[in-house]
């Protein structure tokens, strides 16, 4: 294994001692070449002055004012006033975590907690002289919050292959993320889901690591605005994170399980993403829960310290996921030094952090942290705050944008999900070109998901799992809602009846129906066939089709599955994915114009094999079935839409 190139010795100049040991001499014990590694060119220069500023906040700093610089909390866990005894660094909210620990609290809500937090924290002596950072899951719009814009999930910009879209929705995102007072979004992710039996493959842009990699830069862009620029990270802009480092895409379809791929496949596939994100300036890298050759990813000093830190120059902060800590065997969530030793700068504590502080602060004063990592930690948070320009900011409510609620879910800003609800959907079989339809016809829609944003909207939305009835939406429309607001300007009509009954015989039927929403291990499934318990769905198809009523499928999902018979059942196929809270952008697209022209043409293509059976298909090389329709596969209404009768075992 070759000589310690160039820039790890750069690096080492600056970082701890015991990193630099480790790095001389090649591989690592955990098996990883980093000089085989890519290294990043970043477009942030080394700044000096900004160091000078770290380091003189530092000298003055407490051990106990350190040490809780490593510590983020979650909001259901912590109080403002805990925060005047316990310096912690930063706090999130979880999936299900809100004000008042109601999910449904008001945006003003939301700001009046965040100054809460802030007041605590500069006013009580456990202040380090930077308020706490506050970072949320705006995984697709800024979720968490009622009334906010809803964007489809990343499987649905996936297929709409548009990097300036992209960009927009972060910039969107993070000016809603601001209007209520927070920092920090964990999110994108960047995992390359090369197995949809995975729970998450909705959170995954693509199996393809080269579309993933140029969503990463466009999406750390969006949120953070362009490195480099007086944009970044300004008063528009919040802190992005690309997750989950590394290897989360590759498990085997198992949430939080093993990737099994050879250093150089991780290096290839998994890790496109992130160097794109840390060029494009990403400030925070969150670890993965998963392991990779049977080791921890919070435990894996070789990939977190030489590779990401080391080699690919990533100088901000690594951030631990949900109490991820606890599953490296000799850690529990109240206690883990080795899981900073090996490279983690902040632990995600939710609620055990009033214990992890105490017992971390203890391993520093016995030496079981070494006081060189937990001031490169420390130095790490520090720089991301002062990039950040927390120094400058005041509460806040006091900061440009906060409190204009009428941002959040403002007209222009759902116009543009509209549009990547347009640009996502995919379009798979079309016989005799039944779409686009006219809008004077009388439609029946069908299917349990034609009126319920929560199943159009998925995990992640307003809380973890994405169980809200449509009252807890300020706003929203259903694709059956927003069908009918488009035919009935036409003079055509739209009927619902989720079990498909109809009188007199409609023109045509459309049935939204899919999977139910899900986030993380909670979506994980042994098989990809649809619905192998319930074929109510398929049965509803078929009884239309045999009423010589035209079908066409809108399938709603969180990933391609095996839908052979129901393919067969319809004349038409969309995979909607999970669009979020704008229907109207497919009835945009299902529907003509009342004069007969096309409103909008079919864009989307495949970012994810479809299965042809429910067994994986192949991806990467890999061994598995061959596709029922490739990447990029899509089709657009100038295209021969007939699907030859597929087999249905
Ligand atoms: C997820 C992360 C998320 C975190 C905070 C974890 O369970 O894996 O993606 O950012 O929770 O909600
Ligand atoms: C939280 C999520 C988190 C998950 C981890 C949930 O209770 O709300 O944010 O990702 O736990 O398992």
């Amino acid at each position: 294994m070759g000589r310690r190139p160039a820039a790890v010795a750069t690096y080492c100049g600056v970082c701890a001692l015991s990193v630099c040991a480790a790095a001389v001499g090649g591989a690592d014990p955990a098996g990883v070449h980093p000089e085989q590694w890519p290294q990043v060119r970043s477009a942030r220069p080394a700044d000096p002055q900004l160091e000078a500023r770290i380091a003189a906040l530092l000298a003055h700093m407490t051990l106990e004012q350190k040490v809780g610089q490593l510590i983020q909390a979650d909001i259901g866990s912590i109080t403002p006033e805990d925060l005047r005894h316990y310096p912690l660094g930063s706090i999130l909210n979880g999936g299900d975590s809100a004000p008042r620990n109601d999910k449904l609290a008001a945006p003003s809500e939301w700001l009046a907690l965040a100054d809460r937090f802030y007041d605590a924290a500069v006013g009580g002596p456990a202040s380090a002289g930077l308020q706490p950072l506050w970072g949320t899951d705006a995984v697709h719009g800024d979720n968490n919050v009622p009334g906010a814009t809803i964007f489809p999930h990343n499987i649905g910009l996936g297929a709409a292959h548009d990097s300036e879209l992209v960009r927009r929705i972060g910039a969107i995102t993070a000016l809603e993320v601001r209007v209520t007072g927070l920092d920090w979004a964990f999110a994108p992710t960047v995992a390359v889901a090369r197995d949809v039996r995975w729970g998450r493959t909705y959170e995954s842009y693509s199996e393809d690591p080269q579309l993933v990699r140029k969503y990463a830069a466009a999406m750390v862009t969006g949120l953070q605005g362009a490195a480099g620029t007086p944009r970044f990270l300004d008063a528009t802009h919040v802190l992005a994170t690309p997750k989950h480092f590394l290897g989360d895409g590759g498990t085997a379809g198992i949430d939080q399980g093993d990737n099994r791929a050879s250093e150089q496949a991780l290096r290839d596939l998994d890790s496109p993403g992130y160097v794109a994100a840390i060029a494009a300036g990403a400030q925070t890298v969150m670890a993965s829960y998963s392991s990779w050759q049977g080791l921890k990813m919070h435990g894996n000093r070789a990939l977190l310290t030489l590779v990401l830190k080391g080699r690919m120059g990533f100088d901000g902060l690594a951030l631990g996921d949900w109490d991820a800590h606890a599953q490296l065997p000799e850690c529990t969530r109240a206690s883990c030094a080795s899981a900073l030793n090996a490279g983690i700068d902040v632990l995600m504590a939710p609620r055990s952090w009033r214990e992890l502080f105490d017992n971390t602060l203890r391993q520093v004063q016995a030496g079981e942290i070494p006081a060189a990592r937990l001031d490169d930690a420390v130095r790490r948070v520090l720089r991301v705050k002062l990039r950040a320009h927390l120094d400058q900011e005041g509460r806040p409510s006091s900061r440009p944008f906060a409190g204009h609620f009428a941002l959040l879910g403002s007209p222009e800003h759902r116009a543009l999900a509209r549009a990547a609800v347009r640009e996502s959907l995919v379009l798979l079989k079309n016989r005799n070109h039944l779409l686009p339809l006219s809008p004077r016809l009388h439609v029946l829609v069908a299917g349990d998901a034609a009126d319920s944003l929560a199943r159009q909207s998925g995990g992640w939305t307003i809380d973890w799992q994405g169980t809200e009835p449509n009252a807890a939406f300020p706003h929203g429309e259903t694709i059956f809602a927003a069908i009918q607001h488009c035919v009935s300007a036409a003079g055509g009509s739209a009927t619902l009846s989720p079990a498909g009954e109809f009188h007199p015989r409609p023109d045509v039927a459309i049935v939204v129906f899919g999977e139910h929403p899900y986030a993380e291990f909670k979506g994980d499934v042994p098989t990809l066939e649809y619905s192998p318990g319930d074929k109510r769905d398929l049965a509803l198809l078929r009884h239309l089709r045999a009423a010589d009523v035209p079908v066409v499928a809108l399938f709603v999902s969180g990933r391609p599955l095996s839908v052979n018979a129901e393919l067969n059942a319809a004349d038409a196929f969309v995979a909607v994915w999970l669009p979020g809270l704008e229907g109207g952008g497919i009835a945009d697209v299902l529907f003509r114009t009342a004069e007969g022209r096309v409103r909008y043409d079919f864009r989307g293509r495949l970012s994810f094999s479809w299965p042809s059976s429910p067994r994986p298909p192949a991806v990467d090389g890999q061994p598995g079935e061959p596709p029922l329709f490739p990447l990029g596969y899509g089709l657009r209404y100038r295209d021969p839409g007939d699907l030859r009768q597929l087999p249905e075992s």
